[in-house]
């Protein structure tokens, strides 16, 4: 057999590898040690990626200090703020790219979480500093490495001790399945992610592993075209008159330029462009006829979307436009986007 059996049992006779389909498959035992393997350690499959933020997330002991980048997931943000809301943890928010400041979030702290290139502001973490300082305070890290993937930039070799992924995106990479990964070396503090999947039930199920694992053969080919792609966008959208600023780490002016040179393999296929204010964003994207409005990424169709009409994104630029570049023709997504810039994008 080429691929995996999707095995659909629940359980399983008594006195096998497995008797329950709560406590282990074997395609997820398939899917973790690819993405493991990627990563340059073991693995854990869970239901979503914010399961997997949660299963590392109940790691911090009540009342713990978590440092979080101001600009990270939604979901991760909000999520922390409820937890906070009940008492369950307190927040310490820091700016990603300032490493001085990281470092200073650091003393007292039990988790440092961070995220880079961050979403969707792309901003870049020094992960080997920040993993320094972290552990210097008996602070343990993660890393939402859901941008760069772990072909682009592997953060426990720079020292983290668990990387998460929305697997949705990059690794599964066709916008059909929910899924989620965490990352880290074999042992503590992963087994304990293992041991809340099983007693939370947080599993990914055997048809959403199967299509994980099948888009995971594919990553590196779609992640090299649409990386390029991304290049070329970047550089083009930095010339147009009607934008104001492009946020990618290729870019020489790119505040994280050289970071991103040192501690990537590429700047990946994720930007983010701004425009005058929201209404000026919304007629670029009401005008798009080959790229698609939408939100979510990592997919084969490049997604644009307005991310300050979220809940919980108020805060950013209002007519920040965030890109995940897909896999179509780069010229012919330029000509889609310069076009709608032409047309609904004139300052003024
Ligand atoms: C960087 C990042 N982390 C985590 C998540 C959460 O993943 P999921 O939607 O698979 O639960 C997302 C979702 O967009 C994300 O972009």
């Amino acid at each position: 057999m080429v691929t995996n059996p999707i095995d659909l049992s629940a359980t399983f006779h008594q006195g096998g590898p497995t008797e329950y389909a709560r406590e282990h498959t074997a395609i997820w035992a398939s899917l973790e040690e690819a993405v493991g393997g990627l990563e340059g350690g073991a693995a854990v499959a869970l239901s979503s990626g914010m399961a997997a933020v949660a299963a590392v997330l109940e790691l911090v002991p009540p009342g713990g200090v978590v440092v979080v980048p101001d600009d990270a997931y939604t979901g991760t943000r909000l999520g922390l703020g409820h937890l906070e809301s009940l008492g369950r943890v307190i927040r310490r928010v820091v700016d990603v790219a300032d490493a001085a400041a990281v470092g200073g979030a650091c003393e007292g702290a039990a988790l440092v979480w961070l995220e880079s290139p961050t979403n969707p502001l792309l901003e870049l973490a020094d992960l080997a500093a920040a993993a320094g300082a972290a552990h210097a305070s008996g602070a343990l890290v993660a890393v939402d490495n859901t941008f760069a993937t772990p072909l682009l930039q592997q953060p426990l070799a720079l020292g983290a001790d668990l990387v998460v992924h929305s697997a949705t995106k990059f690794l599964s990479g066709h916008s059909d399945v929910v899924l989620g990964v965490v990352a880290g070396p074999p042992g503590e503090p992963l087994e304990r992610v293992r041991e809340h999947r099983t007693r939370w039930g947080a599993i990914p199920g055997p048809f959403e592993s199967w299509l994980a694992l099948r888009g995971l053969r594919t990553l590196a080919v779609r992640l090299e075209r649409a990386q390029a792609t991304a290049a070329l966008l970047a550089e083009r959208l930095e010339r147009h008159p009607a934008v104001v600023r492009v946020r990618y780490p290729g870019l020489a002016g790119h505040p994280g330029h050289d970071l991103a040179r040192r501690q990537m393999d590429g700047p990946g296929a994720m930007l983010s462009f701004e425009l005058a204010d929201a209404a000026t964003a919304d007629r670029v994207l009401d005008a798009l006829e080959l790229a698609t409005v939408a939100t979510s990424l990592g997919g084969v169709e490049t997604l644009l979307e307005r991310r300050s009409r979220r809940r919980g994104e108020e805060q950013l630029p209002p007519g920040l436009v965030r890109v995940s570049v897909g896999l179509e023709d780069g010229e012919d997504l330029w000509a889609d986007l310069g076009a709608a810039l032409d047309r609904a994008g004139r300052r003024g």
